[in-house]
């Protein structure tokens, strides 16, 4: 029997609320969360799902329109996936693991054609986590993120991990 590091399950409402508390730090204030990410976060349409570690709320993952980012192209048929790490578990080697059990459950919910994310093009430790998860990159594109302009990378995985 395998034992998953994390588990997936819809968002409460108690965890969105603190996710809208996280803080990534020097360097990484860009991916901080705030109190008006609340109705994006709790939307039906982002099917947000808290990522647990045991008890702990270790992640956000977001599937379909609300893991999108306005400027990207989304012509192909593909789920869009996005997910963010618990600041406090963010720099200790679980990436891959953490992005393998989003990944993992996309695969097995929803069974798309083909998963798709994207991120900004500056990230490197996010798109070495997502490249290790077999995502290729795709196009770049300009996109808006906290109302700001900047570089994204699209990324696509078109089978699940054996
Ligand atoms: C992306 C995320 C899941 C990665 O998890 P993590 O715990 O920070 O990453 P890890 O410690 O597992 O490191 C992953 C890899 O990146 C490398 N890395 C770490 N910091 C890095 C940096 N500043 N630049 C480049 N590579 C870096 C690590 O050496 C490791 O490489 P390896 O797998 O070859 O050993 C996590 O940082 C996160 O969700 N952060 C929230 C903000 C964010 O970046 N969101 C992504 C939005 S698209």
């Amino acid at each position: 029997m395998v034992i998953e590091l994390f588990q997936l399950n819809p968002l409460t409402a108690a965890e969105a609320e603190r996710i809208c508390l996280w803080r990534y730090g020097p360097g990484w204030t860009l991916y901080d969360f705030g109190p008006g990410d609340l109705p994006a976060i709790a939307a039906p349409a982002a099917m947000s799902h808290g990522v647990r570690r045991g008890e702990v709320l270790a992640g956000l993952a977001s599937f379909g329109a609300g893991a999108r980012v306005p400027g990207g192209s989304y012509r192909q048929p593909a789920l869009d996936i996005g997910c963010s790490m618990a600041p406090e578990l963010v720099g200790h080697g679980l990436g891959r693991a953490f992005v393998g059990a989003v990944v993992g459950f996309a695969w097995r919910r929803f069974q798309p054609p083909r998963l798709r994310l994207v991120v900004p093009a500056d990230n490197r430790r996010a798109i070495r986590v997502y490249q290790a998860n077999g995502f290729v990159a795709g196009e770049r594109f300009a996109g808006m993120l906290r109302g700001g302009i900047r570089p994204f990378l699209q990324m696509v995985c078109v089978t699940p991990a054996a």
